[in-house]
């Protein structure tokens, strides 16, 4: 059932679910949740269930007060507490020692849990209102771009979770940036909203970044394939920045030549000057980066919602939430066309 939140009351329906065990989609600032009762073991089994998601790829833990930190974390660094008020709530999740309570369904029998406060009223109130964390992956089926809306979610999991909270479409489109701090030197696991070189001028150190080439990923989620759309994505990268469009021009006409239907995704300053793909979709100004990160994961779903064989995407400046959208489509992607 998908719900406009119009009151507090439909919330307390949905915390009356969370208690009871029951899945419940709700939007963040970044995409959706499917939310779970974090220290009910069974209840967590069934998302993983819902997802079709591998039990070693452990689930983020959302609180809406500073004081779970303590509950569910332990060796906090006091780096943890200049983050947490600089950037919570906010898309930035912390990576932790952690307590007894956290059962091993959250973790992956890691010795770390995932921990963030979501910046928004709903996802708040809900919180509050559960009377408990709340584990929650992002509200789609395992592999799949993540939703920015609860219609997304409705076209995942249709009646197979017991209530959608509808508050729109989330503001980032794009999943938090995860940094662990259960070591130094800390590292961004996850790139997100929030990027690497931020976070150093912010905490005034150097900050890893983990390779998603890395043999043994530190970031379980990071091995498996992700954000894909059913259709073949190629990523083009061109040398110089002046040759973007004529290197997705040619690769339009030989796709055509192969009789394939064709989808570019770009940014609005491009949109015409391809010509014969079957359906250019802008993601937005190359101006606003913010804005090209929120309509990403939508924009994936409507190439398949036109059957498109075939998605040729522009780059994007890796600056800022720019890393984080090359992140994404570099794992969205079959192959990547890189410097011609
Ligand atoms: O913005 C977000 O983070 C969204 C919203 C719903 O909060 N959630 C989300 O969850 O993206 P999910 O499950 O799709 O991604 C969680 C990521 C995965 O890459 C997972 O491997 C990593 O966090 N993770 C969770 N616990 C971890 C741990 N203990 N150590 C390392 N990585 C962990
Ligand atoms: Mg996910």
């Amino acid at each position: 059932m998908v719900v406009k939140i119009s009151n507090n009351k439909v919330v307390q329906k949905a915390a009356n679910l969370i208690k009871k065990g029951e899945l419940v989609a709700f939007p963040t600032e970044t995409v959706y949740g499917l939310g779970v009762d974090a220290l009910n073991p069974e209840a967590i089994r069934k998302i993983f269930q819902a997802k079709g998601r591998p039990s070693d790829n452990p689930l983020i833990v959302h609180i809406a007060d500073l004081k779970d930190l303590q509950v569910l974390a332990e060796n906090i660094p006091k780096e943890a507490y200049f983050l947490a008020e600089k950037y919570w709530p906010g898309p930035l999740t912390f990576i932790l020692d952690r307590q007894k309570i956290v059962p091993d369904e959250i973790t992956g029998r890691l010795e770390t849990v995932a921990i963030r406060m979501p910046k928004n009223e709903i996802a708040l109130n809900l919180i509050k209102l559960s009377e408990t964390p709340i584990a929650a992956p992002s509200a789609n089926k395992s592999g799949r771009p993540s939703p920015t809306d609860a219609e997304t979610v409705f076209e995942d999991f249709g009646n197979e979770i017991a209530m959608i909270l509808d508050g729109g479409k989330t503001e980032f489109g794009l999943e938090s940036t995860v940094i662990d701090l259960s070591k130094k030197p800390f590292s961004v696991l996850r790139t997100g909203a929030i990027s690497k070189e931020e976070l150093e001028e912010f905490l005034r150190e150097k900050i890893s970044i983990a390779s998603h080439a890395d043999s043994k990923p530190k970031s379980p989620g990071m091995k498996y394939k992700h954000y894909a759309p059913k259709a073949e994505l190629v990523l083009v990268i061109p040398a110089e920045a002046g040759i973007l469009c004529f290197q997705i021009q040619k690769l339009i006409n030989y796709y055509k030549l192969e009789k394939k239907k064709i989808g570019v995704l770009c940014r609005n300053e491009n949109a015409k000057n391809y010509k014969n793909a079957d359906l250019v979709i802008s993601v937005g100004s190359i101006k606003n980066l913010k804005e090209i990160s929120s309509n990403l994961f939508r924009t994936l779903r409507q190439f398949d919602h036109a059957k498109i064989d075939i998605i040729l995407s522009e780059s994007f400046p890796e600056q800022g939430i720019g890393q984080a959208i090359m992140d994404r489509l570099t794992r969205a992607s079959s192959k990547s066309i890189a410097n011609f």
